[in-house]
Formats: structure tokens, C-alpha cells, sequence
């Protein structure tokens, strides 16, 4: 199939499954993780409980770390419907982002022309029947599953699918990075059963979800910036400034590489003036985790 699943020029032109050798080295086992658990930095937590409606509408809440050791937030996660990621794993496990970013290297070399500046990681440990929404990340994605099975939904990166404007405002950090989504779109996915031991990558900005098959799973989300990417994603929040004083920029899709060097150029100093604050509310944290209690949800202590 060689159909391009996004308006995006770039080497990925669909989703992609790829084989890693991260499981082999014992990264995912349960000592391991309640083991680093114990030791990463409470801040570096994201803690997350998803809920969704009829219509497949999310609604979040958030959790705190809580004073739970290792082996039983491992635990509470096991048990619960919890979705737990780990930030700058880079930092955070230099042992786990050294062997990925080995295996990176590799699907970087399946799709001539890709080339990362960048590359950022997160580590996601996530309850048997936990599902992330609808979404879209501002850099590519390789998703390197380690543990349990996940379905992913991958989207077309159209107009439809992925509205410009939305685009704007996460890049600009107006809002996170919640897309439109119906139902609808249900029939334009295409859907990857992802084991342990394979790993995900679509193309850039391609809208996302996912669907844990009622097993925990743990995944190494690894992202990463192409010039390319840097170009569109400052092209982006250039035309998020313009449209905020009242203008209506040109899509970046109407745009060829000079043009988006030059927004991107552009919105270093946009940025640097503070042209737009980021709006993104500071969620109020709702439960910590428990072991023993509905969805592993437990009430704040005080
Ligand atoms: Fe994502």
C-alpha cells in the first residue's frame, strides 16, 4: 500500500510496524519497574484516569503521586484503570533510553530521508482496560511496546481528521492536545495490534488513540523533532499568534519549506517576546493511587 495517510510531506507515509530488542534485556519485568518506580522523581509523574461517554467523548481526571512505595503503585496500576506516564525517561532511566535509542536508529534507517535532531522519551504503564483519547503529538512518534497488548487507531492526517486551528492552539499551548473526534472517524482508522516486542511509528502529527486488550501494559513513547517538524511546528505557532490579533494565515500545508523556515524563524522571536501565555490550566489533582479500591483510585491524603 503506498496510499500517504497524511497532507504532510515526510518518509512515513503510514503507519509502520517495526521489531525491537528491548523486552530481551529485561526493561519491562515487574522488579524492574517497581524499582523504578521507588526512585523516579515525583514530579516527572503523570497520572491520569480516563472516562469516556457515549459518543467516545473523554472526560480526565488527575492523580497525585501519593506515598505509595514502588511495588505497590506497580500494583495499583495492575489492578486499577490507570494510566501512568513517566517523563524524560531520558534522564530518568539512562540504561532503557541508551537500548532504545539503538533501536531507534533502526526504524529511523527503514524510511530514507528521516533524519531526528531531537528525541524525547516516556515511559507509560497503563491498567488492563485503560484508553488514551483521540490526540495528536507535535513531533513524530515511535511507540516501542514492552508488556501486554495495546490497539492503536491511527488516523488520517487531513483537514478533517486534524484541523489546523487545533494544531495552532496545542502547539501554542493554548489548550492540550485534544483534537475534535466523532465517532465517525471510526471507519478511517487504520488499526494495530501492537505486542511486545514490536514497535509503532505513523506519520508526523498523524491523530491517535489507544486501547489497552485487557492486559497491563507498558510502553517507551519515544518522540522526536525533524527540521521538518521544528519548521511546521514554529510555521504553527506563528499563524497561532496571527489568528490571536485577528488575522487568518495561510494553512502550512499551502506552505513550501522556504515559507515555513521563515514562520518558524519568526516564532523564535514570538516566543522569546512572550506573544502568547500558555493557557493551559493547571489541573487540580483528584485521587493518588490505592491498591484494593475502584479503578486503583483512591482519595487524596492530606
Ligand atoms: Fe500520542
Amino acid at each position: 500500500m503506498t496510499d500517504r495517510r497524511t497532507r504532510y510531506p515526510g518518509p512515513i507515509a503510514e503507519a509502520g510496524v517495526h521489531p525491537h530488542s528491548l523486552i530481551a534485556q529485561g526493561f519491562a519485568e515487574d522488579s524492574a519497574l517497581a524499582a523504578l518506580l521507588d526512585r523516579y522523581p515525583a514530579e516527572l509523574f503523570d497520572i491520569n484516569l480516563y472516562d469516556y461517554d457515549d459518543e467516545g467523548q473523554v472526560s480526565l481526571r488527575t492523580g497525585a503521586r501519593g506515598r505509595l512505595d514502588g511495588g505497590q503503585l506497580l500494583e495499583a496500576i495492575q489492578q486499577g484503570r490507570l494510566w501512568v506516564n513517566l517523563r524524560n525517561v531520558e534522564t530518568g532511566w539512562p540504561e532503557l533510553w541508551a537500548a532504545a535509542m539503538a533501536e531507534f536508529r533502526q526504524v529511523e534507517a527503514a524510511y530514507p530521508g528521516l533524519k531526528a535532531v531531537k528525541n524525547a522519551g516516556q515511559l507509560i504503564l497503563s491498567s488492563p482496560k485503560a484508553r488514551v483519547p483521540y490526540h495528536f503529538d507535535a513531533a513524530g512518534v515511535v511507540l516501542f511496546h514492552l508488556r501486554g497488548r495495546k490497539r492503536i487507531f491511527v488516523y488520517p492526517g487531513d483537514e478533517a481528521h486534524l484541523p489546523e486551528r487545533n494544531m495552532e492552539q496545542v502547539v501554542a499551548r493554548q489548550t492540550t492536545e485534544e483534537l475534535p473526534y466523532t465517532l465517525a472517524f471510526e471507519g478511517d482508522a487504520q488499526v494495530v495490534d501492537l505486542e511486545p516486542g514490536q514497535a509503532l511509528t505513523w506519520p508526523l502529527y498523524a491523530p491517535h488513540r489507544v486501547e489497552n486488550l485487557d492486559r497491563f501494559c507498558v510502553s517507551l513513547s519515544m518522540d522526536f523533532q525533524t527540521w521538518p517538524s521544528r519548521f511546521r511546528n514554529g510555521a504553527l505557532y506563528t499563524n497561532a499568534v496571527l489568528r490571536s490579533r485577528g488575522g487568518s494565515p495561510r494553512q502550512t500545508d499551502q506552505m513550501g519549506q522556504g515559507e515555513l523556515a521563515l514562520r518558524w524563524a519568526a516564532s523564535l522571536g514570538l516566543k522569546r517576546a512572550g506573544a502568547l501565555k500558555s493557557r493551559i490550566a493547571h489541573f487540580e489533582r483528584q485521587f493518588e493511587p490505592e491498591v484494593g479500591v475502584m479503578d486503583g483510585a483512591g482519595a487524596l491524603k492530606a
